[in-house]
């Protein structure tokens, strides 16, 4: 194979990026089912378990991100091994800056650390980027920051916080789960760590747990990996196959479930059974010019709240007929759920619905949702 002599782009890399190059290679990474390597008693390198140096199975997917997102990228069991993974590194007392909304699990280890470990947990609206230039400026141990949000799809100033934290050498991580590598690179801007569920987005057929860290600098990933090593989290070999596999078509799944979701997002906007919808694709959202600004497309997530009550909305959920009812997201197959109804969520208002818009026909997901949206007259 030859190099080729300008930058590829990102939905090409997607592609092509971690394939076997030698020939009589497979085209892709065939599946590494091991624990254990047969060792050369007299060498010092070379594979020996693979919860420390890995398999190949682990190297594409990583060398595939790393290339998407520019930065070596490290592997995990999930995006949440992943999250606690960098979590992890800070001391008892450290100070962390997190956004108001923000994936429950990372609010819920927050909250947990603060009492059990001392951390100053400060949180501070997604959307408020002076209080988040002011916090950096208090050179706190890490900026979390999550955007678009879960589940209000907040835009946060991604270039601008990370460049501003970069210069004052703040460490920050940024979730990239609900943008993807295709539509957001926080590295370029400054952060430390771009974080991604491969769980939603990358996996992208519901069928896998991964998650995977791309970091600013080697050492930043060897620390990673260490931890990773000792924690023990590490990614199946089956989930890195199928989380690669998933990859490949993630520019042409996103593109057809963002086309449709800014559809939707029109449709729902207009509805007389709906109070708001939260989607930075709509011209109208608050996140709108920003997201237009600082990302190659909005996504394919989307919130609304609908008028009446929540358990009638239930009902109504009930009788959906294409669209799922259930928890995850960033599937071929859309999911939609009422987040209020979950432990800990009970900030979220009562009839808000997420929405994670898939590959089916935009007619067919509508023609769902308004049975939904009729039923609650
Ligand atoms: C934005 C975001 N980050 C992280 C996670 C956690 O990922 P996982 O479920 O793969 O552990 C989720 C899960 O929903 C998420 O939505």
């Amino acid at each position: 194979m030859t190099t080729p002599d300008r930058p590829l782009d990102p939905t090409t890399i997607a592609v092509t990026a971690g394939r076997p190059t030698v020939a009589g290679d497979p085209l892709n990474t065939p599946l590494m089912a091991a624990s254990n390597f047969i060792v050369d008693p007299t060498a010092t390198d070379g594979r020996v378990y693979s919860r420390n140096e890995g398999t190949t199975q682990w190297e594409a997917f990583e060398s595939a991100i790393g290339q998407l997102e520019g930065g070596p990228a490290v592997s995990f069991a999930s995006g949440m091994a992943a999250i606690s993974a960098i979590l992890n590194l800070l001391e008892p007392g450290a100070s962390v800056v997190a956004p108001a909304d923000c994936y429950q699990g990372v609010t819920a280890i927050l909250d947990q650390r603060a009492k059990s470990h001392g951390w100053n947990v400060r949180i501070i609206a997604t959307t408020d980027t002076p209080a988040w230039l002011e916090a950096i400026d208090g050179q706190p141990d890490l900026l979390w920051i999550e955007s678009p949000s879960n589940p209000m799809l907040e835009v946060a100033d991604v270039p601008s916080l990370c460049s501003y934290a970069a210069e004052r050498g703040v460490v920050a991580a940024v979730d990239n789960t609900f943008a993807t590598p295709l539509l957001q690179n926080p590295l370029q801007h400054g952060a430390t760590y771009a974080v991604h569920s491969a769980t939603k987005f990358i996996g992208g057929h519901s069928d896998l747990l991964g998650g995977v860290v791309a970091c600013a600098s080697s050492a930043a990933a060897d620390e990673l990996r260490l931890r990773r090593s000792l924690g023990g989290a590490t990614m199946g070999a089956l989930e890195a196959f199928l989380a690669l596999r998933g990859l490949r078509t993630l520019p042409v799944r996103l593109a057809r479930s963002q086309e449709t979701a800014g559809i939707l997002a029109e449709r729902l906007h207009q509805h007389a059974g709906v109070v708001r919808v939260a989607y930075p694709g709509l011209s109208k959202d608050p996140g709108a010019e920003l997201a237009a600004r600082t990302m190659s497309g909005p996504g394919a997530v989307l919130s609304f709240e609908t008028i009446g009550d929540p358990s009638r909305l239930d009902v109504a959920l009930s009788r959906l007929s294409i669209i799922h009812n259930a928890t995850s997201l960033g599937g071929v197959e859309s999911t939609i759920e009422r987040r209020h109804r979950l432990p800990g969520q009970e900030m979220i208002p009562p009839t808000l619905l997420r929405l994670s818009v898939g590959c089916e026909h935009p007619d067919d997901l509508w023609q769902d949702l308004t049975g939904v949206l009729d039923a609650l007259h």
